[in-house]
């Protein structure tokens, strides 16, 4: 199969919310799922469309509690497009006699094809061609151009091309019990003989978005016109009949132009009136597609990769494809975040998560201008986060751990557990470490970028406020001299409390006590790399004492991490060289889980949690983790830093508490969450090539294959499709930007023997770097106006490299066996 094709034979209903969620085609302002034209949400067919952060917030009852939430709102429809022969039935691939179907998603050039013959009832064969954009060139426009070819029959046939108004959130069945119903039809019309239009509220949020549609009709060479007939139309939805009489062997070709705006656009007076007019106004498909084409074009020279393995390349288009319908320069104007399910599903209701620190590393030496947005949309709800801080009675800024249209907490405060049927606390917003992923995007952005003038601006403030926020929720403990954060979630989801305490939380998670201290130091060394005059301007403006600089000090050199000494390990004594990193103070003392019993009786056991709440029983119990946690570390951080760390804060480090740590955690994980095998690739790379390999290609499978059971057809998972090329970059390829200087420090897994891909680092728009069996070579393309930059790799003296020149180094070390 082709490394630029997704495509599925036959059609198969089980599958085909999986299909419509990967064969989503979007633009990074609306996207829309590859659902079939004719369906609606039946069970079978979910045709979903999301416009970036349009969100609105609902009430439900759930038992006798009420409930809020924030969702992403399915927006109006515009594909229905169904046909039907001699007034019989319209056409559906669930009732007719399908002789082929097939679809193809061809990613370079950002089209669905739908390619299918049946038979009905009276044994008249037809063949259909359809094909569909939603365009990367305007994001207001997308196309569905469909070819019915009458191959043994001649006769009238009717077509209704329509706008539906009338849908609501129900993609997810977990949701179902709750309140779906965000829009509210406002009203519809036609314009001129080719357009219909609609036009749709959000009930709370107040958001307008309309969309028009042209449908035209030819037959033949093209010469003939469809007659328009009655318009369909009934509050909340519009279609328009148009029938015409067609002979066997001579097709017929339904163009739908669409067009969508919201009131929150730029640039227009009235949204349905901008989506009327653009409607009207677009080009035909061809030349749509054209411009389309050359959009991804554009965007594919800049998401260059290169490797030498077929299925890998295939799905790493297929990640960045899905990432850039998501985010993309269309984003750059908008408001958005990175929802961690993409705009291919209602799952998580669209909410931003931490999972940007899984996606940010590739748009910062990709599209640093996405990147430097999607941190905007961080820094513009710092307000929101500094009152969440408040009301938490803290200082600084707390930001949520799911985020949606202004920023205050978004997690819902219960779930329901499909397993067992029971509505349960929901404590996943203690997960208060989404704040330090923001301040790592913020000082990595900086790093890899050199924007003094966006950290001035913009991150400073974002990483002194969540620094503050850190610093204020650590205690401190006299009889142990150390800093502690009480109360709080990792990232390992299924420990939300300890089995005897009421409250719920955990108290010193390595990670987040860890990486509160490398934030903690960032935000020092933002103050001082900061220039002077913005330096006493910030601080001022945020009311930063000095006290509390020296207090980031002082918790950076005494906070607590947990250690403890595995069973089977040496003896515990004053050697520390056989203890490994305690994911939060107690994990050890709890159970061990019989995990081939529960492989036995499950099989699938990534969802632990589920399974033992159905049992009566809560992984609080036990030593078992949803996904990497302590292993975050060692994938933000080299070890040396993490020795840096450690050290300062007078830990003992060795080699060997790395290794042993990963071995401990990965026999205790259900990898409960896509990210955890993608950070288990990651942490292995460097000890166990065969393994790391295995864990890649799980993430890579994660969405294609639906490993987590059921969960893609309810949006793609965006940290992990990221985060499979982030891992060849800047992991198996060791591309670091920390620094002044660009290190290349290599570990390519066996597999791969030829890899090349292209950054843009520091102000150059195309470093090329490529490996080969027994070579690497780093290029940058001529640029005038570019600096030279220093070249690192392990072993050698540092090569400064000029634009427009290139250096070759033999490859040794940095290939595991
Ligand atoms: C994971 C979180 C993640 C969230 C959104 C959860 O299943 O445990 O780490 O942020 O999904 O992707």
């Amino acid at each position: 199969m082709s490394r630029w094709l997704l495509g599925y034979d036959g059609y198969d209903p089980a599958a085909e919310g999986v299909r419509e969620a990967l064969c989503t085609l979007g633009n990074g302002f609306f996207a829309t799922r590859g659902a079939a034209p004719e369906s609606t949400a039946d069970g079978t067919h979910y045709p979903g469309t999301y416009v970036a952060a349009v969100y609105n917030r609902l009430v439900s009852d759930v038992g006798d509690h009420s409930v809020e939430n924030e969702d992403i709102v399915n927006a109006p429809n515009w594909l229905p497009l169904a046909f039907r022969i001699g007034g019989g039935d319209w056409f559906s691939p669930d009732a007719a006699t399908l002789l082929s179907y097939r679809q193809e998603l061809d990613l370079r050039r950002g089209v669905l094809t739908r390619l299918l013959r049946y038979r009905d009832g009276d044994g008249r064969t037809t063949r259909v061609t359809q094909r569909r954009l939603v365009s990367m060139d305007d994001p207001h426009l997308a196309a569905l151009e469909t070819t019915i070819l009458p191959e043994n029959w001649s006769g009238r046939l009717e077509v209704r091309s329509g706008l539906d108004g009338r849908v609501t959130n129900a993609g997810v069945s977990r949701y179902r019990d709750l309140n779906g119903s965000h829009l509210q039809p406002d009203a519809e019309g036609a314009a001129g003989d080719d357009v219909i239009w609609l036009r749709a509220r959000t009930v709370s949020s107040r958001i307008e978005i309309a969309v028009a549609a042209r449908t035209r009709l030819t037959t033949g060479r093209g010469e003939e016109k469809g007659q328009v007939g009655e318009l369909s139309r009934e509050p909340g939805r519009i279609g328009h009949d148009i029938a015409v009489d067609v002979r066997a062997g001579t097709p017929v070709t339904v163009e739908k132009v669409a067009a969508l705006f919201t009131s929150r656009d730029r640039a227009i007076t009235e949204c349905a009136e901008a989506a009327r007019a653009r409607a009207a106004g677009a080009a035909g498909f061809d030349a749509l597609l054209e411009r389309h084409a050359l959009a991804w074009q554009h965007l594919w020279r800049r998401c260059r990769i290169s490797i030498d393995h077929e299925d890998a390349q295939r799905i790493l288009n297929l990640h960045m494809f899905h990432l850039l319908q998501t985010v993309s320069g269309h984003t750059v104007d908008l408001d958005a975040g990175v929802p961690a399910r993409g705009l291919h599903g209602e799952a998580y209701r669209g909410h931003v998560f931490w999972d940007e620190l899984f996606v940010l590393p590739f748009l910062i030496v990709r599209f640093p201008e996405i990147a430097r947005s999607l941190l905007l949309y961080r820094w513009r709800r710092l307000p929101a986060a500094r009152q969440a801080a408040r009301a938490a009675g803290l200082p600084g800024a707390m930001y949520p751990w799911q985020s949606g249209g202004d920023g205050r907490e978004e997690t819902q405060r219960l779930h329901l557990n499909p397993n067992s049927g029971r509505w349960l606390p929901d404590n996943s917003r203690l997960q208060r470490h989404v704040g330090l992923a923001v301040a790592y995007n913020v000082w990595r952005f900086y790093e890899a970028t050199g924007d003094a003038d966006f950290l001035a601006e913009f991150g400073a403030e974002m990483l002194l406020e969540i620094a503050r926020f850190f610093s204020g929720l650590a205690t401190y403990d006299r009889t142990l001299d150390r800093y502690e954060i009480r109360g709080v979630m990792g990232p390992d989801e299924y420990h939300d409390g300890y089995p005897d305490r009421a409250e719920p939380g955990i108290d010193d998670n390595a990670y987040t006590n860890i990486m509160t201290v490398w934030v903690l130091r960032r935000a020092l060394a933002t103050l001082a790399v900061l220039p002077e005059y913005r330096r006493v301007e910030l601080m001022e403006r945020i009311a930063l004492q000095r006290e509390e600089v020296s207090r980031f000090e002082d918790v950076s050199r005494k906070m607590r991490v947990v250690f403890h000494r595995p069973p089977g390990g040496p003896d515990p004594g004053p050697d520390p060289g056989g203890d490994v990193i305690t994911q939060f103070e107690g994990y050890d003392k709890l159970a061990e889980l019989d995990w081939a019993a529960y492989r036995r009786r499950y099989g699938d056991i990534r969802r632990l949690d589920r399974i033992l709440e159905a049992e009566g029983d809560s992984p609080n119990a036990y030593q078992a983790s949803k996904q990497a946690d302590v292993l975050m570390l060692f994938y933000l951080l080299p070890a040396e830093e993490l020795e840096d760390i450690l050290v300062r804060l007078g830990y003992p480090y060795d080699p060997g508490l790395i290794p042993r740590t990963i071995a401990y955690y990965m026999a205790r994980t259900s990898h409960g969450s896509t990210l955890s095998a993608l950070v288990h690739a990651w942490v292995l790379a460097r000890s166990d090539g065969e393994d790391s390999w295995r864990f890649f290609l799980e993430t890579l499978n994660a969405d294609v294959d639906d490993l987590q059971r059921g969960t893609t057809a309810e949006g793609v998972h965006l940290g992990a499709m990221a985060g499979t090329v982030d891992l060849v970059q800047r992991c198996y390829a060791g591309v670091e930007t920390h620094g002044e200087v660009l290190r290349l420090n290599p570990r390519l897994p066996a597999m791969i023997n030829e890899l090349r891909f292209e950054l843009r680092y520091r102000g150059h728009w195309g470093v090329d770097v490529s490996y080969g069996r027994d070579r690497m070579r780093v290029r940058l393309r001529p640029d005038g106006a570019a600096p030279a930059i220093q070249v690192a790799v392990p072993g050698r003296d540092i090569v400064t490299i000029q634009p427009g020149e290139s250096c070759e180094l033999p490859l040794t070390e940095g290939r595991l066996h």
